[in-house]
């Protein structure tokens, strides 16, 4: 009697991690280079049918912004590349939060604001040094109306912004970077607390040399797993090797606190002949998998108790980008609204995590009443 009462215990102190459940939330990318997607007042049930709770803007569009407000749905919002210079003056950042937040926040929830999208990997090396002034600027203004507790700053990066990233220990930022760039961004972020935001593509790796790397580690299938071994953790996924990476990088540079969060991750349903990979099997899988992944671990094998917000890339297929036919094919949706594949995202609803911790916690109560009477 006392083993079963021992076993049921132990059932219920391991099954009730409400930390190990708590990993991270699920966010979609809503990209609009396109001249055929649905108007706004569509989108906002199409993102709730799969009830994701936070979108990610490239600017700050009025109408997208008045039609969802009053919805569950919370907006990452951002300042255009090409607006970035003007922003070295407090006046201006101050106007742009006055025309391009307050008419609709919190009525429309902005979570936080993306100062520049992907600067460090553009060949356009005049506006380096326009992001970090803007985004002090702009927080400035945020402090300025007692918002900053409500919006945080930052500004998403490329992959690319890496010189290693194998093994995810040897993780570092391209040395043109690293010192003038980046790291003043990071003392910036571990002041205010917000993150540092990272595109992260599996894709690419396995596109650029699908004969070296494993389709089952980029698409989060069964395998061996790659040791690192100046620290013997195992990565079972690139995801996961790509993300400790960059905390290396961020380490290397004297940070330790400074959070994570993945600005843009997705795959394409289609591609040229030469970008292998890009199927909608592939495109299913990896999404499927991505969130079985995120659902079930904390954090990263570097990081395990860390937890961070992902936005899938993207919300529908984009006719008017430019580059190769997979940057036309990220879409979960095409743009008449139906699914490209199907992908339970049940999985990360809010709704669906305190269901699964109430029917844990039922089961392990009664578990534990059980127990007590059988003793
Ligand atoms: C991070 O650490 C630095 C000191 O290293 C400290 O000044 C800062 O307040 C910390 N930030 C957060 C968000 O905890
Ligand atoms: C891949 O194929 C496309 C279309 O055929 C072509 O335009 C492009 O240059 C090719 N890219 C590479 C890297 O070979
Ligand atoms: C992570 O959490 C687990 C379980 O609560 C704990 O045993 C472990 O020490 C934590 N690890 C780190 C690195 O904080």
């Amino acid at each position: 009697m006392k083993i079963v009462t021992v076993l049921l215990l132990l059932t219920f102190y391991t099954g009730s991690g409400f930390r190990a459940h708590a990993a991270a939330s699920l966010g979609i990318n809503y990209g609009k280079v396109a001249d055929n997607l649905p108007a706004p007042a569509e989108v906002v049930s199409i993102i709730q049918s799969i009830s994701i709770t936070k979108a990610k803007l490239y600017d700050t569009d009025p109408l997208v912004l008045k039609t969802f407000r009053n919805t569950d749905i919370s907006f990452l919002v951002a300042v255009r590349n090409e607006d970035l210079g003007n922003l070295a003056d407090q006046k201006v950042a101050d106007s742009w939060i006055q025309v391009n937040i307050l008419p609709y926040h919190p009525d429309t929830h902005i979570i936080g604001i993306v100062v520049g999208n992907e600067i460090f990997s553009s060949d356009d090396t005049g506006k380096w040094p326009q992001v970090l002034p803007a985004m002090v600027n702009i927080y400035q203004a945020l402090v300025a109306l007692g918002l900053d507790n409500q919006i945080m700053v930052s500004t998403t990066h490329s992959f690319a912004i890496l010189s290693s990233s194998f093994p995810p220990s040897s993780g570092a930022f391209e040395e043109s970077l690293a010192n003038s760039y980046i790291k003043p961004i990071l003392s910036f972020l571990s002041t205010t607390g917000a993150p540092f935001m990272i595109n992260a593509y599996p894709f690419f790796a396995y596109k650029d040399n699908p004969s070296e790397v494993s389709l089952g580690y980029v698409l989060f299938e069964q395998n061996d797993g790659v040791v690192d071994s100046s620290n013997g953790l195992r990565y079972y996924n690139m995801f996961d090797a790509q993300l400790d990476s960059v905390y290396s990088a961020i380490s290397k540079l004297g940070y330790n606190n400074i959070s994570i969060l993945v600005s843009e991750t997705g795959w394409p349903s289609q591609g040229d002949n030469n970008e292998t990979g890009a199927t909608i099997q592939n495109a299913q899988i990896y999404h499927a998998n991505l969130l079985q992944h995120l659902s079930k671990t904390t954090g990263t094998p570097l990081k395990p108790n860390s937890s961070f917000d992902v936005y899938l890339f993207a919300l529908f297929n984009e006719d008017k980008k430019n580059g190769p036919t997979s940057e036309r094919h990220y879409g979960l949706f095409y743009p008449d609204g139906s699914k490209v594949y199907n992908v339970d995202f049940s999985l990360l609803a809010a709704g669906a995590l305190l269901k699964w911790h109430c029917t844990l916690l039922l089961s392990c109560t009664l578990g534990v009443m059980m127990a007590l009477f059988i003793l």
